[in-house]
């Protein structure tokens, strides 16, 4: 299977997709936000760092981002693997594509596009488990079987503390700069991808395996 850059607003369901292709296909997600919270979960003075970070809307620097990925690129092997929201920045995605090339490793991106609305919509909706699963309040097909508890693990469920109104706006402004010229890199040497995100989880993961056959 192809290795995949995949990008998009916040709570464009990254995440979602990436858990699918990796119990389906054995793909490696690596997600930069999901490292930064481990990273923050061991409560490190670099954890109380990254959190204020995280919690002001604003990104991770550049270099710390950058040494993450390739410490975890040479730990994958032969599997195909997922980088989840990264590169987010021209300086990361340069850097990354220097690095991939240098270990033969090829890649398709995928950016699923999603409106602001919607994207605001997610991620005020979304609640997450200690184990990693992700649901949604305001979606059917997403929402817990019993309120507030996971369905895998029976654990309570929690926001993140950076989804909400005022820390969104200032995430998805910083996020939307920064990606453009990283986008319009990708388009420019081919290798971008563009999925309708607002369609179901399921037409969506179907629109990626399309971009994968
Ligand atoms: P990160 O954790 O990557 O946050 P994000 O980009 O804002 O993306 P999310 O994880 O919020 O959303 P997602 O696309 O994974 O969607 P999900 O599947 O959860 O990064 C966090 C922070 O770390 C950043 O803000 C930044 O500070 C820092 N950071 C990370 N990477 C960095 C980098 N490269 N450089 C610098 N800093 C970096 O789904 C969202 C919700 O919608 C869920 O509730 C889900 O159930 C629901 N949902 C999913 N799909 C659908 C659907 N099709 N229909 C309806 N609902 C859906
Ligand atoms: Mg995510």
């Amino acid at each position: 299977m192809k290795n995949i850059i995949l990008m998009a607003p916040i709570a464009a369901g990254k995440g979602t997709q990436g858990e699918i292709l990796k119990n389906e296909y054995g793909y490696v997600p690596i997600s930069t936000g999901a490292i930064f919270r481990e990273i923050i979960a061991t409560g490190s003075p670099l954890g109380k760092q990254v959190k204020d970070i995280i919690d002001s809307g604003k990104l991770i620097d550049d270099d710390l981002t950058i040494k993450i990925v390739k410490e975890k690129l040479l730990e994958v092997g032969d599997k195909p693997f997922i980088l989840d929201g990264f590169p987010r920045t021209l300086n990361q995605a340069k850097i990354i594509n220097k690095f991939m090339e240098e270990k033969s490793l090829d890649y398709q991106v995928i950016y699923l596009d999603l409106s602001l609305d919607t994207s605001m919509k997610r991620t005020l909706g979304r609640l997450i488990c200690e184990c990693g699963k992700s649901y949604n309040i305001y979606y059917d097909e997403l929402k817990a079987k019993n309120e507030g508890i996971c369905d895998s693990c029976g654990k309570t469920l929690y926001k993140r503390d950076e989804d909400n109104e005022e820390t969104f706006k200032l995430r998805y402004n910083n996020l939307m700069n920064n990606l453009k010229p990283v986008l319009d890199l990708y388009q420019s040497i081919g290798k971008l991808n563009i999925v309708n995100a607002e369609q179901s989880v399921d037409e969506i993961h179907q629109e990626i395996m399309k971009v994968l056959k």
